[in-house]
């Protein structure tokens, strides 16, 4: 079966073609970040007029490069939600409409769903850390958006183990960033200042970790920054020195989370999705834990920890395969628990 999958949630429009035989065959993404910078964020509006722009030039650059004709598409998933109403809405009706003249099934796929079944693409069958995570895993969940994790008992039966009270992981990342004068979106320019900070010039605290639960809170670690930034000497090396203890903070914490919540799932396979996935010192770090108890991590290539088609294509096939058939109304959720 080969489906297209289209995403659209954010700031991000990506299409790819998923073949339950052969694997991924093609994908591609185009980025708005250029577009919204000038504002310091995402403004829905632009963001949804883009996607209209760029949706239908993607497809057929995706289609091209994966050799198939649109007629040789069994299926077309879309990102239903969460996310912006309008940017959805692009995706949702192409999607439909798509999938309509060419007389194949649509479904709707959650966003987060997309992201925790994304490490599921990797098979790499010559390295043994490496092959495709069978259930049951914990899913740590790390966004722009949210931060979660997750007990995966098996594909579509997921049980929310603790997710943050206040900003998302990723979040954090951005509004620290932002508030140390980083161009949006700051996330990985802070992580990549991170990596030219000392050791030990600052330290943050790790919050929530000193009391039992599975719960996240960032927004206090922000703050300590702010505060720190504030009466510092804000020099580069400074700035430096904070992003480190920033991220040092926020990896401790997530990667303390991830061990409690493997103890209490009575699991050894840890699965890391999502933007901030992409960090290497979080990638290390939980590479580590989970080794140093005889388990493993996987983690997508960096490239689709980030929003993308393939993610959405892959969670698609998977849904199509297993049965589940819609009807042709375009629904979108901004708001969905998964
Ligand atoms: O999954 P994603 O592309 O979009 C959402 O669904 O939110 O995640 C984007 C988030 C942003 O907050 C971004 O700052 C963060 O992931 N991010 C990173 C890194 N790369 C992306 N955070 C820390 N380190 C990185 N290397
Ligand atoms: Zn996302």
């Amino acid at each position: 079966m080969k489906v297209l999958g289209i995403e659209t949630s954010c700031d991000e429009t990506g299409v790819a073609v998923y073949d339950t035989e052969a694997g991924l065959r093609a994908h591609a993404l185009y980025s708005q970040i250029a577009l919204h910078a000038e504002y310091g964020g995402v403004v829905p509006e632009l963001a949804s007029r883009d996607h209209v722009r760029k949706l239908l030039p993607l497809i057929r650059q995706t289609l091209a490069e994966s050799g198939m004709a649109v007629d040789d598409i069994d299926g077309v998933a879309y990102t239903a939600g969460p996310g912006l109403v309008g940017a959805l809405l692009v995706g949702a009706g192409v999607a439909r409409a798509l999938a309509w003249a060419l007389d194949v099934p649509a479904v709707a796929v959650h966003h987060m769903e997309g992201h925790l079944l994304a490490p599921l693409m990797e098979d790499d069958q010559s390295d043994p850390l490496r092959g495709r995570p069978e259930p049951p895993f914990v899913a740590l969940l790390v966004s722009g958006g949210h931060t979660q994790l997750v007990a995966v008992d098996a594909i579509g039966r997921y049980r929310l183990l603790g997710e943050t009270l206040d900003d998302a992981a990723g979040e954090a990342f951005d509004k620290t960033a932002k508030l140390m004068g980083l161009p949006y979106p700051g996330g990985p320019q802070l992580a990549a200042l991170a990596g030219q900070g000392r050791a030990g010039a600052f330290r943050f605290p790790r919050p929530m970790t000193n009391r039992p639960g599975l719960d996240f809170s960032f927004s206090g670690l922000k703050t300590q920054v702010l505060l720190a930034w504030r009466d510092s000497d804000k020099t580069d090396q400074t700035r430096a020195d904070i992003a480190r203890a920033f991220e040092e903070a926020v990896v401790d914490t997530l990667a303390i989370k991830c061990e409690r919540a493997l103890d209490a799932a009575g699991c050894d396979t840890l699965v890391v999705a999502g933007g901030v996935g992409a960090n290497t010192r979080l990638r290390e770090r939980l590479t580590a834990m989970t080794a140093a108890r005889g388990g493993r991590t996987c983690f997508p290539r960096p490239a689709f920890c980030t929003d993308n088609g393939a993610m959405i294509a892959f969670a698609g096939a998977l849904r199509l395969q297993a049965g589940q058939r819609e009807d042709a109304s375009v629904r979108v959720t901004p708001r969905w628990d998964m």
